[in-house]
């Protein structure tokens, strides 16, 4: 039996994996979720998992070298899948002190906890691999239509989020190149899907429709961004866990590319057709919500993935198509107003005015 480390897996996409792996495996995988539960961090996310399967949760930080030492010295950890970050750019913009402290420094406390606890004389331990998770935002934007970005594309990220995730992959390759530490990496498009928290894009609109407040659309909306259904992701990291090549690194992507203004029309149209007349909230969906505000700072016009290599290398294919992937999202968040009230409960009211403000 295989266990694996998640960090980050009270997150969006670390708690969609862990459901993903467990439907898939079911009890031939262990899984130990470390998080430090921030605002992105949500237990209930991950809610009845613990009596169905073999699975553990450590609250802690990944900066935390003590507390993440101990987990390797307690569990004989076979993967290790690295999602916890802090992951929003217009964060970032407001306050980079922290994502340099989590998602490089934090990088770097697991990496050197792996090695230590995999190393043997002269390599290390049988099938032991680390998974690092990043982002397209690394490679910067693109100007031509025609353009992609591949692995070997330079990076050239722009805000803090992405100097950061860009750090920390070069910390990752550091320990191949250095160390002979097995690790890969994935750089993933835009992810959309269930247990995403309602500052990006997505999960925002529809919030805000269903409740009949302005649909903030920053600039001229003609940002391109290349939407993944969070599952077709989680398929990948397991793909590239079992198959890729140490010190590789592999896009995922699935030539989904939209124009922001296009989504936001999708969302308001998809909640039309599905809300019935009776449905109080139906009265609020409205075109007239559409409000453009100041652009994002240093705002990236387009990202697109070519996922050539891992198409090619290990079979991957995304599964949903963008029509049945957004209609399946918005069902959910339509079946999940206590988790939206939970998760917008706190301090997000303040985030969400401090973020708006004079825009
Ligand atoms: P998220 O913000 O929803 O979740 C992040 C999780 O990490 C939360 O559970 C949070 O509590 C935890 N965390 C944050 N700081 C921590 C720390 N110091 N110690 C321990 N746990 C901590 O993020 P997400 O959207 O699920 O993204 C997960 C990963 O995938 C990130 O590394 C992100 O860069 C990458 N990624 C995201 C997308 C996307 O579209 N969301 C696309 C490509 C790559
Ligand atoms: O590309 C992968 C990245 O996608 C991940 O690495 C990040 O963790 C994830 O947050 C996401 O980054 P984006 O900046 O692309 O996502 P966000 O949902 O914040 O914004 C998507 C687009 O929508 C972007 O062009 C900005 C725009 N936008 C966003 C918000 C929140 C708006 O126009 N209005 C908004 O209110």
């Amino acid at each position: 039996m295989k266990t694996y480390l998640v960090t980050g897996g009270a997150g969006f996409i670390g708690s969609n994996f862990i459901h993903y792996m467990f439907g898939k495996y079911g009890k031939d995988i262990r899984i130990i979720n470390v998080d430090s539960l921030t605002y992105a961090g949500n237990l209930e996310n991950l809610s009845g998992i613990e009596e169905k399967y073999d699975y553990g949760f450590v609250k802690a930080d990944i900066r935390d070298r003590e507390a993440i030492r101990k987990v390797f010295k307690e569990n004989d950890i076979d993967y290790v899948v690295n999602f916890a970050a802090e992951s929003h750019v217009d964060r970032s913009i407001e306050n980079p002190e922290i994502f340099v402290e989590t998602n490089v420094l934090g990088t770097l406390v697991m990496l050197n906890a792996a090695k230590e606890a995999w190393e043997t004389e002269d390599g290390y331990k049988e099938g032991k691999r680390f998974l690092h998770v990043s982002t397209d935002e690394v490679y910067g934007s693109l100007d031509d239509p025609e353009d992609y970005f591949y692995e070997d594309t330079p990076y050239s990220p722009h805000s803090p989020y992405s100097a950061s995730k860009a750090s920390s992959d070069f910390l990752v390759k550091a320990y191949v190149d250095t160390y002979k530490f097995p690790a890969v990496i994935t750089n993933c498009s835009n992810n959309y899907g269930p247990y995403q928290f309602p500052e990006k894009l997505i999960p925002l609109m529809i919030n805000n429709a269903l409740h009949g407040k302005e649909l903030p659309v920053y600039g001229d909306g003609k940002n391109v961004r290349d939407w993944l259904y969070v599952d077709d992701h989680c398929k990948g990291i397991d793909m590239v866990l079992k198959g890729g090549r140490i010190g590789e690194k592999y896009n995922i992507g699935g030539h989904n590319e939209k124009e922001n203004i296009e989504i936001i029309h999708i969302i308001l149209d998809t909640l039309k057709e599905i809300l019935p007349d009776s449905d109080e909230r139906k009265k609020n969906i409205s075109e007239d919500l559409i409000r453009h505000v100041t652009d994002r700072k240093g705002h990236d016009r387009r990202y697109a993935i070519a996922p050539d290599k891992i198409r090619k290398e290990l079979s991957w294919e995304p599964e949903t198509r963008f029509e049945e992937g957004i209609r399946k999202t918005i069902e959910w968040y339509l079946s999940h107003e206590e988790w939206m009230a939970h998760v917008t409960s706190g301090d997000y009211q303040s985030y969400y005015e401090k973020m708006y403000a004079g825009r």
